[in-house]
C-alpha cells in the first residue's frame, strides 16, 4: 500500500524541515510543496555540500523524483529561475522534474513594495516579514484580484489584467503609503520574458498527484513555515499570511482528507523564532553586542541559527510544551521527528515548559493571540544534560542516559513517538526509529 506522507514545522519555523524531507524522499515518487512561497528557507547538507531551498521542493537532489508545485503556494518567477539557475549550475537538471500548478497566485514587484511600505510604516510594530512580498500576493488571492500563473498562457488577457492590478496597487503605494509606483510596462515585459522559460512546466497539478495515488505511488507533502506562524493559529498578527497546518495540505494541493496517512511533525530539541513576536520561553541574546543569556548564546551559536532566507539571526529559547501540545492536536501528528539535539550537547541542565502563569494562574492552553503570549510567563521542569557529543548517533540505545530521559519526556508529554531523531545538519546524522513511508 502507498502512503502519503505529509512534514510539518510544529514550532516558528526552520525546525529542519528541509532536511528531513531530503532525507525520506528516497521511498516517494514525488514531493509537493502546498503552501508558503520563497519566505521558506530550507537546508540541505550532503557530504558537507550545502544546498538552501526556497521554492523548490527539497526533493529535488534525488534524480528520479518528481517535484510539484502546487496551488497552494505564491510563485515569484525572479526567484524560481534564480533557484533553478543556482541548481543548474550545480548540475542539478529541474525543469524536465519540476511541476507548476496553474492556480499558483503570482508575486510581482508591487507585492514586495508594498509589504516593505507597510513594515516601514508600522515601524517598530513591524512583523518582520522576509520582504517577499508573501502577505500582499496573499490578500489579493483572497481578494480575487490576483494574477495566477495559469494566466501567463494567455499574454493579451494577462495584459490587461496586470494593468487594472498595477494601477489599484500604485494608487495605494503613491497616495496612502507615500512611497514610488511601479512600472506597468516594465514588469509586463519582465513577466512576460520569465514566462517563456517556466511556461513549459504548467501541468495540471492535482491531477497528477491523484494519477501517482491512483497509481499506489508514495507521496510527500513539504511544509512550510511552522504551526506558530499560521495565518490563524499562530501568534497573530505576527504570523505568515497562509495556513501552515497539516490541513493546507489538503486545500492546497487538492488531495482529500482522508488521503493523508501520516503526519511527521518535526520538533526542534528548543525553540527558535525569527521576525518579531512574542516568544515566552526566549532566552534573550544579541549577537552584534554579545550580551544576553548565556544559554541563548549557546543555542544560537552551536546552533547555527541564522535565518536560511534572510540571514536574520533566530532568537532561542527552551522547548516550549504548550504550544508544541497545541500543534499536534492542530495537525494531528502521527509521529514526531526531533531534531538539533546534539546543538544541547553541551549544557549541564535542560528545560521544557509545561506550562504559563498567565494572569496569577497556571495554564497549559496556549493563549489565543499575540498579547496573550506576551503576558504568559513560562513554568519550566528541569531535567540533567548529558554533557556528551550525541553528533550523528546511529542507535537510541548508544545515547547517553540523560538524552534518552530527555527524548522519553517529550514523548510522554506530547503522547507521542518519535520516530526519527536528528543529531547533525548531514543527510547521514540521522536515526529512523520507524519510518514514516512504512
Ligand atoms: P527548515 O526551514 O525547517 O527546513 O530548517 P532550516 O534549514 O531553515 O534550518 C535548520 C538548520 O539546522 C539548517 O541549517 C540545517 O542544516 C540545520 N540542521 C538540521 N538538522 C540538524 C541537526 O539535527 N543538528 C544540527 N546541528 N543542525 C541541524
Ligand atoms: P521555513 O519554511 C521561519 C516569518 C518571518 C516573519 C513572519 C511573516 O524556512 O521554516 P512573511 O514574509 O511570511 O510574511 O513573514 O513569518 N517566516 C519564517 N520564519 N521560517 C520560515 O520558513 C519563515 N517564513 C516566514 O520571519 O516573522
Ligand atoms: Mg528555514
Amino acid at each position: 500500500m502507498s502512503k502519503n506522507v505529509v512534514i510539518i514545522g510544529t514550532q516558528w519555523g526552520d525546525e529542519g524541515k528541509g532536511k528531513i524531507v531530503d532525507l525520506i524522499t528516497d521511498r516517494a515518487v514525488s514531493v509537493v510543496r502546498f503552501q508558503g512561497g520563497h519566505n521558506a528557507g530550507h537546508t540541505l547538507v550532503i557530504d558537507k555540500q550545502k544546498t538552501v531551498l526556497h521554492l523548490i521542493p527539497s526533493g529535488i537532489l534525488h534524480d528520479n523524483v518528481e517535484c510539484l508545485i502546487a496551488h497552494g503556494v505564491v510563485l515569484s518567477m525572479s526567484a524560481l529561475l534564480k533557484e533553478i539557475a543556482e541548481l543548474e549550475a550545480a548540475n542539478i537538471n529541474v525543469t524536465e522534474r519540476l511541476k507548476i500548478s496553474p492556480g499558483c497566485p503570482l508575486i510581482f514587484p508591487y507585492h514586495i513594495a508594498l509589504d516593505n511600505a507597510r513594515e516601514a510604516k508600522c515601524g517598530k510594530d513591524a512583523i518582520g516579514t522576509t520582504g517577499n512580498g508573501i502577505g500582499p500576493t496573499y490578500e489579493d488571492k483572497v481578494a480575487r484580484r490576483g494574477l495566477r500563473a495559469g494566466d501567463l498562457l494567455n499574454p493579451i488577457l494577462f495584459a490587461s489584467k496586470l494593468k487594472e492590478v498595477v494601477e489599484y496597487h500604485n494608487f495605494l503605494l503613491t497616495n496612502y503609503y507615500d512611497t514610488a509606483s511601479v512600472d506597468y510596462q516594465a514588469i509586463l515585459y519582465e513577466a512576460l520574458f520569465q514566462a517563456k522559460k517556466i511556461k513549459h512546466m504548467i501541468i495540471d497539478v492535482t491531477e497528477k498527484i491523484h494519477q501517482h495515488i491512483a497509481n499506489d505511488e508514495n507521496i510527500l507533502f513539504e511544509g512550510a513555515q511552522g504551526t506558530l506562524l499560521d495565518i490563524d493559529q499562530g501568534t497573530y498578527p505576527f504570523v505568515t499570511s497562509s495556513n501552515t497546518t497539516s490541513g493546507s495540505a489538503v486545500t492546497g494541493s487538492g488531495i482529500g482528507v482522508t488521503d493523508i496517512n501520516y503526519v511527521l511533525g518535526i520538533v526542534k530539541a528548543y525553540t527558535t523564532r525569527v521576525g518579531s513576536g512574542p516568544f515566552p520561553t526566549e532566552l534573550i541574546y544579541n549577537v552584534s553586542t554579545n550580551k544576553g543569556d548565556a544559554i541563548g548564546k549557546v543555542l544560537g551559536t552551536v546552533g547555527h541559527e541564522f535565518g536560511a532566507t534572510t540571514g536574520r539571526q533566530r532568537r532561542c529559547g527552551w522547548l516550549d510544551m504548550v504550544t508544541l501540545k497545541r500543534s499536534f492536536d492542530l495537525n494531528a501528528v502521527t509521529g514526531i521527528c526531533l531534531t538539533k539535539l546534539d546543538v544541547l550537547d553541551s549544557l549541564i541542565s535542560v528545560k521544557i515548559c509545561v506550562a504559563y502563569k498567565l494572569n496569577g494562574k497556571e495554564v497549559t492552553i496556549p493563549p489565543y493571540d499575540a498579547k496573550g503570549y506576551t503576558d504568559a510567563r513560562p513554568v519550566y521542569i528541569e531535567m540533567p544534560g548529558w554533557k556528551t557529543s550525541t553528533i550523528g548517533t546511529n542507535s537510541f540505545n548508544s545515547l547517553p542516559i540523560e538524552a534518552q530521559n530527555y527524548i522519553h519526556k517529550i514523548e510522554k508529554l506530547a503522547n507521542l513517538p518519535v520516530d526519527i531523531l536528528s543529531t547533525g545538519p548531514d543527510r547521514t546524522q540521522t536515526l529512523i526509529l520507524k519510518h514514516p513511508f512504512e
